[in-house]
Order: structure tokens, then C-alpha cells, then sequence
């Protein structure tokens, strides 16, 4: 058995898409496990850029399988265009890719109560990525969903989008004094999606515990991260999946004793898109610097992303809600050129400091966080390819988290492009 469940140990963007990529070099399989469009993966393969959204960031490896499971939810519209943007690239996948059955599909009245909800609650927003994900899931859980399998069959499809959509139109009238969508239009809309993508469409559970039996490597790529967790993360600033390890299982049809690793990716330092606490957040200069040099805008949105200090109070708290194997540290170059390091490694809340991540989320906010200081390091790491040519104290900052949150680091990322890596452990 050799696979791994790649986890965003954070509040996302971590790059999870470059270690995936890179990890898929010795992969057979790559399964995407929950989320949807409201994910941005970044691969930069040469001068090539490419953002992947809901095909796993796989895809980019010649005749490796790519999986959509069950856990996530499709907007057939935003999948088709980034089926197309591969083609554009000649990037084949024919034969390899293949859609859950059981998937949810994102409807346009998610899409329009998504955004609705968001501008109501104004100043309470959660800052949301607008694409449908919250109600998606929110039909998905209320049992009255439509699934990738529904597609196929017009006329189940049609009575579901009926029912569901005179709700919607209910409230997107009377609730947010809004505008209705028409039942015709998304009808022929998604008769379309139907054509295009029926092909792909399968049952993955019984594609992925084949590939399980029969030896494959697989890779599970996860989307957001841990503090984005509908359970464990910062809620209600939160996602509507389970982004971590556990969401694997459930979002791809396998057991737990069916996983081998769990790596979770890691920035050297720490962002946040979207509202919600932050308590190791730099509103100052240097912030802003770490941002632009970071390149820190959303790939989904391109909003500004908060940027702050290491937090391993979040690292501990990842490491024991994913059972972390592993952790892949990203983005050290970034920190190249910084006199003083910071590492946050407890919350003092009225007088008291806890190193445990605080459910509640009002002691998040009105943390103060304690941090350990380390000097820097004036050299480049950029694309750095071995531990022992690392300048000595950015090799002190990589033990320093290590000790600290108790998870070893097995892989530490240099740069955007593929090589710029060092693997201190294979995971497959
Ligand atoms: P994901 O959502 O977790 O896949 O992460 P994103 O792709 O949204 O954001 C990560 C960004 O950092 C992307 O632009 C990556 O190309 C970039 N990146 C990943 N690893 C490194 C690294 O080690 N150094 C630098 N400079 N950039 C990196
Ligand atoms: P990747 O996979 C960072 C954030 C949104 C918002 C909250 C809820 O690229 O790491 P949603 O649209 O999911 O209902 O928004 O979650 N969010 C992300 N932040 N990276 C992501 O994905 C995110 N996906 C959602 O900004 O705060
Ligand atoms: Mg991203």
C-alpha cells in the first residue's frame, strides 16, 4: 500500500498544487477529495502557469489517472473551461479522468444565494469565494441535491431543478429582494454540461479501492485547508467540507485502514484570504512586503491575502486533527533577506496561555500571541536543492518547527518551479 493524503495545514493556499505536482512524478493516481471552484491550485512547470480549480493538479503528468470523487462539489460550467484551458495546452487526459457519480453538482441558484447571503450580511460576510460552494453543500446535506449521476438522466434531473429551484427563487425574492432564475434556461444549460461530461463520469469509489488492491500509488489532493474545516476550523470563517485528512475517506469511498501517509503542506510563514480571526496576522510594512514578494493574491479571486508570522500553535493543532506523517514546508525563500524571525507558540487570553487552538472563536480573536524570536539569514534559498547547502540558519528555523510541533519535515519547497525542492523523505 503506498499512498498519501496531501492536507492544507493552514487556512490554504499553502501550495498544495506544486507538492502534488511534484509527488505525481511517482504516482499512478491522483484524487481530488472535497471542495470545488472555490479552490486555486498553482503549478508553474517552466514559464508555464497553470491554476487548477477542480481537476487535480496531477492532470499536468502524462497518463497518470486524475479522479473528481464524491466529497466535491462540480460546477459543470467552471470544469468545462478548465478542461478546455488543458486542451488549449495540449495537455491529454482522455481515457485518465473521471467524475464521481456521486458528486454534487453547483447549481446557479447556489451561485446567486452564495453571493446574496454574503452582501446582506455585509459587515458579518464570511468573504466567501462567491462560486456556490456553502449552499451546494447545503442542499448535499439536506438531501435534496443534485449529483453528477443525475445528469444522465434528464428527467430525474429536471424534477430536481424544479423542486429545488422554487425555493430558491422563493427566497432569492422574498428573503434577498433579488432576481429569480428560470428553470428553461438552466435546463437546456446543464443538458449541454451533460453531453460534454457524461463520459467522465463513473463510479470512483470502485476506480479508486481497485487502484488501492491492485498496488497503485495514489496521491489525494485536498483543497483549502485545516482552519477552513467545517468541524475543525475557524467556524463560522470556515469552508463547507471536510478539508481534512478525514474528508479523504469520505470524499473518495475508502476505509480508513486503507492510508498510508499524511503530509500536510505548510507556508514557512502564515495567510488568510477572506474574514475570520488571525492572530499572528502583520498589518505593517512587513507584512505587505512578505505579500508582494509572496506574491500573496488569491488564485480563485485575486484578493489581497493577510500574511503573518509562523503559528505552530495551528501547526499542533494540524498535525493532531489530520495525523500528520509529515509536513511539507513551503515558500522559504520568501523568507530570505528578514534580520528576526518570528514563531508563535501560544495564545495568552485574560492572563493565561494556552498552546492548544481554541475552539471558541472569540478567545481567537482576543489572543495575543507569544512569540519566540530567531535571527535570519541574508542568503538566497531560492531553488535550493539539499539541506546541507541551506544557509545555517534557515536550517535552525526548519528544526525549530520541527521541535516545536512535533512533526517531522519531510519535504521543504523553494521556489515556484518543480525542481526547486528538497525531499528529505519520499512519500510513495
Ligand atoms: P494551493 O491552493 O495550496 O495549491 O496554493 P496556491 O497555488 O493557491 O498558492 C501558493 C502559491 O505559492 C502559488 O503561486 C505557488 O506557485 C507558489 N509557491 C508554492 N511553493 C512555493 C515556494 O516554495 N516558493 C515560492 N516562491 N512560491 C511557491
Ligand atoms: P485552496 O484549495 C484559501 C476561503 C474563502 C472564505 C472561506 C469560505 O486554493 O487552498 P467558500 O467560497 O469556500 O464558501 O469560502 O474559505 N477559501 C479559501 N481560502 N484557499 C482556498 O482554497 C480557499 N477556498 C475557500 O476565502 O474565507
Ligand atoms: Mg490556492
Amino acid at each position: 500500500m503506498s499512498n498519501v493524503i496531501i492536507v492544507g495545514a493552514q487556512w490554504g493556499d499553502e501550495g498544495k498544487g506544486k507538492i502534488v505536482d511534484v509527488l505525481t512524478e511517482r504516482a499512478d493516481v491522483v484524487a481530488r477529495y472535497q471542495g470545488g471552484n472555490n479552490a486555486g491550485h498553482t503549478v508553474v512547470i517552466g514559464n508555464d502557469k497553470y491554476i487548477l480549480h477542480l481537476i487535480p493538479s496531477g492532470i499536468l503528468h502524462k497518463g497518470k489517472q486524475c479522479i473528481i470523487g464524491n466529497g466535491v462539489v462540480i460546477d459543470p460550467a467552471s470544469l468545462i473551461k478548465e478542461m478546455d484551458g488543458l486542451i488549449e495546452k495540449a495537455i491529454d487526459f482522455e481515457g485518465n479522468f473521471f467524475i464521481s457519480k456521486s458528486a454534487h453538482i453547483v447549481m446557479p441558484y447556489h451561485i446567486a444565494l452564495d453571493q446574496q447571503c454574503e452582501s446582506k450580511k455585509a459587515a458579518s460576510k464570511i468573504g466567501t469565494t462567491g462560486r456556490g460552494i456553502g449552499p451546494a453543500y447545503t442542499d448535499k446535506i439536506a438531501r435534496h441535491g443534485i449529483r453528477a449521476a443525475d445528469l444522465l438522466n434528464p428527467a430525474v434531473f429536471r424534477q430536481k431543478l424544479e423542486a429545488n429551484l422554487e425555493i430558491a427563487n422563493f427566497v432569492l425574492t422574498n428573503y434577498y429582494k433579488a432576481e429569480t432564475l428560470d428553470a428553461e434556461t438552466i435546463y437546456a444549460q446543464y443538458m449541454k454540461y451533460a453531453e460534454r461530461l457524461g463520459k467522465y463520469i463513473a463510479d470512483t469509489d470502485i476506480l479508486i479501492n481497485d487502484a488501492i488492491d491492485t498496488d497503485k500509488k495514489i496521491l489525494f489532493e485536498g483543497a483549502q485547508g485545516t482552519l477552513l474545516d467545517v468541524d475543525h476550523g475557524t467556524y463560522p470563517f470556515v469552508t463547507s467540507s471536510n478539508t481534512t485528512a478525514g474528508g479523504a475517506c469520505i470524499g473518495m469511498g475508502i476505509g480508513p485502514t486503507k492510508i498510508k501517509r499524511v503530509l500536510g503542506i505548510a507556508k514557512a510563514y502564515t495567510t488568510r484570504v477572506g474574514e475570520g480571526p488571525f492572530p499572528t496576522e502583520m498589518k505593517d510594512a512587513l507584512g505587505e512586503s512578505i505579500r508582494q514578494k509572496g506574491g500573496e493574491f488569491g488564485a480563485t479571486t485575486g484578493r489581497a491575502r493577510r500574511c503573518g508570522w509562523l503559528d505552530v500553535v495551528i501547526l499542533r493543532h494540524s498535525a493532531r486533527i489530520n495525523g500528520l506523517t509529515g509536513i511539507a514546508l513551503t515558500k522559504l525563500d520568501i523568507l530570505d533577506g528578514m534580520d528576526k524571525l518570528k514563531i508563535c507558540v501560544g495564545y495568552k487570553y485574560n492572563g493565561e496561555t494556552t498552546e492548544h487552538f481554541p475552539k471558541e472563536i472569540d478567545i481567537v480573536q482576543n489572543s495575543e500571541p507569544v512569540y519566540i524570536e530567531l535571527d535570519g539569514w541574508k542568503e538566497s534559498t531560492l531553488g535550493i536543492k539539499s539541506f546541507d547547502k541551506l544557509p545555517e540558519n534557515a536550517k535552525k528555523y526548519i528544526r525549530k518547527i520541527e521541535e516545536l510541533s512535533g512533526v517531522s519535515i519531510d519535504i521543504i519547497s523553494t521556489g515556484q518551479k518543480r525542481d526547486e525542492i528538497i525531499v528529505l523523505r519520499e512519500q510513495l
